[in-house]
């Protein structure tokens, strides 16, 4: 059985993330979405608030499973015997940072585990949880960029 990861802030959850989930899902047996706690970074939403909108948005994916981590992703990897780490990319912006975060974590990690990334689908290649974060917070219209229940959660918290 092939176990994976999916990492990130999901401040908030975005039609990419989606995109990159539903793929990943059907690629490997079990995908978790690990969402990280980051003390340092101001999140829009608290950890618990990102945890219950993934937990709503995922509840139909029979494979997929929530949970969250705080310090080094290797670290959670390594202690939860994942395969496979997924990350899903955009464009050229996104290469940098991804590649040296592969390389690094490939000297954290047990052995034979691979870090996996999935080309976003073009579609959502400009989607990003800061950008949608900025517009939805300056008044801007979100509507199609994240699933329509974190729209309903942004909406009835108010955020
Ligand atoms: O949503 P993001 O910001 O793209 O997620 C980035 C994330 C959470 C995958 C990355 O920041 C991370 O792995 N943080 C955990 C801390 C860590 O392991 N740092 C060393 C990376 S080489």
């Amino acid at each position: 059985m092939t176990k994976a990861l999916y990492t990130g802030s999901f401040d908030p959850l975005t039609n990419g993330h989606m995109n990159i989930i539903e793929r990943a899902a059907r690629l490997y047996d079990e995908l978790t979405v690990g969402i990280i706690e980051n003390p340092h970074k101001l999140a829009l939403f608290t950890l618990e608030e990102r945890e219950e909108m993934m937990r709503e948005t995922l509840k139909d994916f029979d494979n997929v499973k929530v949970d969250h981590f705080s310090g080094l992703l290797a670290n959670y990897v390594n202690e939860n015997k994942f395969d496979v780490v997924v990350r899903g990319l955009r464009a050229t912006m996104d290469f940098e940072y991804e590649i040296q975060m592969a390389q690094m974590n490939a000297r954290l990690f047990d052995s034979s585990v691979e870090t996996v990334f999935l080309m976003t689908d073009p579609k959502y290649s400009f989607i990003s949880s800061s950008v949608v974060k900025e517009v939805h917070q300056l008044g801007g219209c979100i509507d199609g960029l994240v699933p329509d229940s974190i729209l309903d959660y942004i909406k009835r918290s108010a955020k």
